[in-house]
């Protein structure tokens, strides 16, 4: 019966163990703060001494009167009283209290983790040709980013890229924390230029056709073409290709386009390319076809066939 007893008494102290080891022994409290650590006593007890100990180092002692730290150390029931906590003042605090018999009749044990408040962070961020790299910048923490103050679901990087162009009405923040504290930066609207090109495939010749082609990050869902002939602009879908046939020299000028958003602010952007219309190679204007290599080789040879036909005419 005894051995059972002690067997018992062993597996509840290993137990025990294991609960204590599983748990953070710390309370954590904030660079600054204010705390109070509980004295537990029994109900009949009359004090005869207190000692307080931080890591088994008195801090406070007393017996009939203080004779280690100051009276406002402590409350009216002994609990200890600690003011504006710095990081060293972390450690393990106890306290046993003894009666007139020389017996415990209260105690309290507690560890306390001074750590620092999180300072408020600031967001920036660099634009890429299709993406943008947010950063949060402050001290090392914990961080959780914010796009119109909702959550990012799995955003706990110091950086976050997201594609594209953000639209102007998204604002953007990040929240560092710690198990004290957590403090939100200011929210950031992202303006990253629009990135607008608009290329002619070649010069053209009266009478041929071109295409021009306008291409914009965001990617537009309209684009607006003003060009030499039209008094209006002229709206392009969202391939971005301007076509003209049977070119004529009115043609030629300066063609400018401009990308619109049917969802989406960005900022105002527009690009502008020189046409250049070149007369027809023949006179009469009637072939528009830009000689190739072959045809020229044939055009050589026929003119030589007249001048070898012309040099026998003389000579005969
Ligand atoms: C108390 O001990 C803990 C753990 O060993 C240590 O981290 C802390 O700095 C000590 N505190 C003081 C005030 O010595
Ligand atoms: C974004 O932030 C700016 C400036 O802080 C504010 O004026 C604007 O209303 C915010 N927009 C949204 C959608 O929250
Ligand atoms: C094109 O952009 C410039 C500034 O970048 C602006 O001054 C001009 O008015 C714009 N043109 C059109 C047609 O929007």
């Amino acid at each position: 019966m005894d051995s059972l007893m002690k067997m018992v008494a062993v597996a509840l102290l290993v137990l025990w163990d294991v609960a204590q080891g599983n748990e953070d022994p710390c309370r954590y409290v904030a660079v600054g703060d204010s705390v109070t650590i509980s004295l537990q006593r029994s109900a009949d007890c009359v004090e005869s001494s207190l000692t307080w100990k931080l890591n088994s180092t008195d801090i406070f002692r007393r017996k009939q009167h203080v004779r280690l730290g100051k009276d406002s150390d402590v409350t009216s029931d002994g609990s200890l009283q600690l003011v504006d906590l710095q990081r060293h003042k972390s450690g393990e605090y106890k306290a046993e209290l003894y009666n007139a018999g020389g017996m415990i009749c209260g105690k309290a044990t507690e560890t306390l983790c001074v750590i620092e408040r999180v300072s408020k962070p600031s967001v920036t961020y660099t634009c890429s040709k299709d993406s943008v790299t947010l950063t949060c910048n402050g001290e090392e923490s914990d961080i959780k980013w914010s796009f119109n103050r909702l959550s990012m679901e799995g955003e706990f990087k110091k950086t976050v890229t997201v594609p594209g162009r953000p639209d102007h009405n998204v604002n953007y923040s990040c929240t560092a924390w710690d198990t004290v504290s957590e403090e939100t930066s200011d929210e950031l609207t992202i303006r990253c230029p629009v990135l607008l090109s608009m290329k002619v495939n070649q010069d053209v010749r009266e009478g041929g056709e071109v295409s021009i082609l306008c291409n914009s990050t965001p990617t537009a869902d309209q684009y607006i073409f003003r060009t030499p002939r039209s008094k209006h602009p002229v709206l392009v879908n969202a391939d971005g290709e301007f076509r003209l046939q049977e070119v004529t020299k009115d043609d030629g000028g300066l063609y400018t386009c401009q990308p619109r958003w049917t969802h989406g602010l960005y900022d105002d952007a527009n690009v502008t390319v020189q046409l250049r219309v070149l007369p027809n190679e023949g006179s009469g204007g009637v072939t528009p076809r830009v000689a190739s290599g072959t045809e020229n080789r044939l055009l050589l040879l026929a003119t030589h066939c007249w001048l070898l036909l012309y040099l026998l005419a003389l000579t005969d």
